[in-house]
């Protein structure tokens, strides 16, 4: 027992929310460290959906903190609506917190993002146009507003004078984009922290370490995927933050032996959204039949999710970079009406015949590779009911003694449904 990363192991949308929703249940805390309102997960509960952008997937539970810490960025505007929602619907949000260290994307980082991937850019990376990458950059660049910032007029003005001549001059003359005066810019300022007041926790580090000084159970959640990592991904398509478990200790301010265990969620088959490489991708039938039966649309952006085979190559690179001590596998009921199912175990260099076991970490060789596959027959029946790991079929079994096989980690939650309660948890991390 320990406390637990989830960490998406593919390119984004593995399910982690459904983790995450599922082990909250023995936290006391839950941490989303990275990302912002790029992330769309899916919780679905006694057959109620709920869609969360960076409210953690704990929320629902009411004894629970839930926190959006010091590694996320925030849109402010996007919270807002996140929250009303919410509270629209009757969720109590009084476990709610926001940490003060928190980047804000200012309406800039917006347009910036927008006209960055517009028709006209020369490399698209298919972002959500959520102001990701320039909040990050600007971030890194010490160009940034913290949410602190909203409450000490002076800092903020400051800051302002100091980030405002030279953003509007890149707006103007780079983009061609309107500028920001300053007053409409503290105008926003003031708006902005009336929606994050309630929830702003000042001194949430001494708390974190007092809980984990008292073994208090925390749930760490990731958003995106390894895949998508600005390190560790397929650069320069990825997002502009660290999914990997890493990230959890760097987003929330907790020292290394504070997470002992990284589930990996990943699907049975792989799904990307956006641009870049992936070698198992299927366009062909196959791939829409994936597409559709796993109904593979986008959370925030409601585009349609590339499908293609499981990767193995890319599964055990991710649990080599993030450290993985468990698997949770989802959607393997997507695969009930298929005969076989291929895997992709190597990639093959088309150029020399040259086979790569191992996950080739240069992007640019990527269009050169292709997936060899092995191929599993498939079970050809409803799992979706399935309770208990003996009650499914064999050839399920097989499919994923293989998996495990070839990651070289376990399988510790089996997901055959979007439901809660259609899960196998073979090992809980947190009990
Ligand atoms: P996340 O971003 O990783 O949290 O994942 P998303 O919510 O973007 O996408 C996962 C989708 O798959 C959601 O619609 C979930 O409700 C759904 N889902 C999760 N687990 C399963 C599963 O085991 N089977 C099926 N059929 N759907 C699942
Ligand atoms: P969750 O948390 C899938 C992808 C975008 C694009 C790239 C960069 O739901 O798994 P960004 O807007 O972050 O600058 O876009 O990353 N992307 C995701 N794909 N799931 C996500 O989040 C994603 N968040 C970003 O499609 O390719
Ligand atoms: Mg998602």
């Amino acid at each position: 027992m320990g406390n637990t990363v989830v960490v998406g192991a593919q390119w984004g949308d593995e399910g982690k929310a459904k983790i995450t929703d599922l082990l909250a249940m023995d936290a006391d805390i839950i941490i989303r460290y990275q990302g912002g309102c790029n992330a769309g997960h899916t919780v679905v509960v006694e057959g109620k959906t709920y869609k969360f952008h960076l409210i953690p997937s704990g929320i629902l539970y009411k004894d629970k903190i839930c926190v959006i810490s010091a590694g996320t960025v925030i849109y402010p505007t996007s919270l807002k609506k996140e929250i009303d929602e919410l509270i629209a619907d009757g969720t109590n949000l009084s476990g709610l917190k926001i940490h003060p260290l928190a980047s804000i994307t200012m309406p800039w980082h917006i347009d910036i993002d927008g006209i960055s991937e517009d028709k006209t850019a020369k490399t698209k990376i298919g972002t959500t146009k959520k102001g990701i990458g320039p909040t990050y950059a600007d971030k890194i660049g010490r160009y940034g507003l913290k949410v602190e910032d909203l409450y000490d007029e002076e800092a903020l003005n400051t800051k302002l004078d100091n980030i405002l001549p030279l953003k509007n001059k890149i707006l103007k003359e780079v983009y061609g984009l309107n500028e920001y005066s300053k007053e409409e810019v503290l105008k926003l300022c003031k708006e902005y922290a009336e929606i994050f007041r309630p929830y702003v926790f000042w001194n949430w580090q001494e708390v974190l370490s007092k809980a984990v000084k008292e073994n208090k159970k925390i749930l760490f959640e990731g958003a995106q995927g390894v895949m998508l990592d600005i390190d560790w991904g397929t650069y320069p398509f990825v997002t502009s933050s660290n999914p990997i478990a890493g990230g959890a200790v760097t987003g929330s301010g907790v020292g290394i032996n504070a997470v002992k265990d990284a589930i990996g969620v990943m699907k049975a088959y792989v799904t990307r959204v956006g641009e870049g490489p992936f070698i198992s991708e299927l366009e062909n039938e196959t791939g829409k039949k994936i597409q559709t039966i796993g109904a593979e649309f986008g959370v925030t952006t409601g585009r349609a999710r590339r499908c293609g085979w499981f990767d193995a190559v890319i599964a055990k690179y991710a649990a080599l970079v993030s450290g993985l001590t468990g698997i949770a596998l989802t959607k393997a009921d997507v695969f009930d009406t298929f005969e076989e199912i291929k895997v992709c175990v190597a990639y093959k260099d088309k150029r020399d015949g040259a086979i790569y076991e191992y996950y080739p970490t240069n992007v640019n060789i990527h269009k050169y590779l292709e997936p060899v596959y092995e191929t599993h027959a498939g079970w050809m029946e409803d799992i979706t009911n399935c309770k208990t790991y003996d009650e499914l079929p064999e050839n399920a079994k097989k499919y994923l003694a293989r998996l495990e096989e070839l990651i070289g980690v376990k399988i510790s939650i089996i997901s055959v449904g979007p439901n809660r309660e259609q899960t196998i948890i073979l090992k809980n991390p947190l009990v």
